[in-house]
């Protein structure tokens, strides 16, 4: 099976590729490689914008992966106006090329985002998909133009992914987990902003196994999936790091409680994912930190700019 993975070079996807190469599928990556590439020297990289991309590009696959796109809310709200053409519109250009080209399944990277700010229920694929800010706005609206293409010929699974953490050979430290961790090494000190709000957690290796299911998955299936290792208040997530990193590594973090206002705030069923695709995390917050100070010695240039989207983004000039 060939496969491309448009946005593939990214935090994702270099988990992912790795995976799949192992698992012996051919795979291609189309990326504009903000962000670098760490990717095996025998993945086939086209640097490129997905507009660039043509029927023609995209006959020789048989599924094609959306990984790509602004990746959080801070560089969503710095370029609003990119943030609703690169998540909102490309996702939905992506899907409609591929399925003109004959390719048989899309799987798309959609957050949990789109749930906003929730009552304390927990939330299925379902429940009311409402929120006000660019990042959120944007993925639902992804999510709803590549799932217009679904049909018998062209499946769509569409992902709502919890925020994901861990290690990958392109590291992010902007993402909580991440950055708790980063903060009570770094600093001696991990910052809670609301200690209530709510967070499904996904572990990127969680993360990746969830592709393989749907890439593997019956070719009758389609839908919307939430996706999350398990689900976390904020709180919770600064005492599981505090206490990894004082296990593991001897170092005594400082946890300073605040009380910030968030516009987010839920928490998600993954009962569809574990009956449809057989989706079954195997990862929490505990195993997640254990796997970042097994690769610390990787990413211990904590300043370095690139584990930081917004600050690549802005240098990029977005
Ligand atoms: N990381 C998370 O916590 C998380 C959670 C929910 C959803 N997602 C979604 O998953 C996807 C992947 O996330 P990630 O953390 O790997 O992101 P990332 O920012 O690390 O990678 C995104 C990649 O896409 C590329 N890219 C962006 N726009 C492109 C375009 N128009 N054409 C070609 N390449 C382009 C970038 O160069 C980058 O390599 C994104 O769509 C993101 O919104 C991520």
């Amino acid at each position: 099976m060939k496969i491309l993975a448009v946005g593939g070079a990214g935090y994702i996807g270099s988990v992912l590729i790795p995976m799949l190469l192992d698992r012996g599928y051919v795979v291609d990556v189309v990326d504009l490689l903000w962000f670098g590439n760490k990717l095996p020297e025998e993945v086939k990289i086209v640097q490129k914008d997905l507009f660039d991309l043509k029927k023609d590009d995209l006959v020789d696959y048989d599924q094609v992966i959306f990984l790509a796109g602004l990746s959080n809310d801070p560089m969503a709200e710095f370029s609003p106006s990119k943030n609703f053409i690169f998540n909102g519109a490309a996702p939905a250009y992506l899907a409609y090329i591929a399925k003109l080209a004959g390719v048989k399944r899309y799987i798309y990277a959609g957050s949990c985002s789109v749930y906003g700010y929730t009552v304390e229920e927990l939330y299925d694929e379902d429940s009311p998909a409402i929120c006000n800010y660019p990042y959120g706005i944007s993925k639902l609206q992804g999510e709803k133009g590549v799932f217009q293409m679904c049909d018998d010929n062209f499946s769509v699974i569409g992902f709502r992914q919890g925020t994901v953490c861990g290690y990958s050979p392109r590291m992010r430290l902007d993402l909580v987990v991440n950055t708790m961790f980063k903060c009570a090494i770094q600093d001696g000190e991990i910052v809670v902003n609301n200690p209530a709000i709510w967070r499904p957690i996904l572990d990127i290796r969680d993360a990746a196994t969830a592709y393989i299911r749907a890439i593997e998955a019956n070719e009758g299936i389609s839908g919307i999936f939430n996706i999350a290792s398990g689900n976390y208040t904020v709180g919770e997530l600064g005492d599981i790091v505090r206490n990894e990193v004082r296990r593991l590594l001897n170092i005594e973090a400082k946890l300073t409680i605040k009380h910030i206002k968030d516009y987010r705030n839920y928490k998600v069923s993954i009962e569809k994912a574990r009956n449809m695709l057989s989706f079954k995390p195997r990862h929490n917050v505990e195993s997640t930190v254990q796997h970042l100070v097994e690769n610390v010695n990787k990413f211990n240039a904590f300043d370095n700019i690139e584990y930081y989207n917004i600050q690549v983004f802005k240098q990029l000039g977005r």
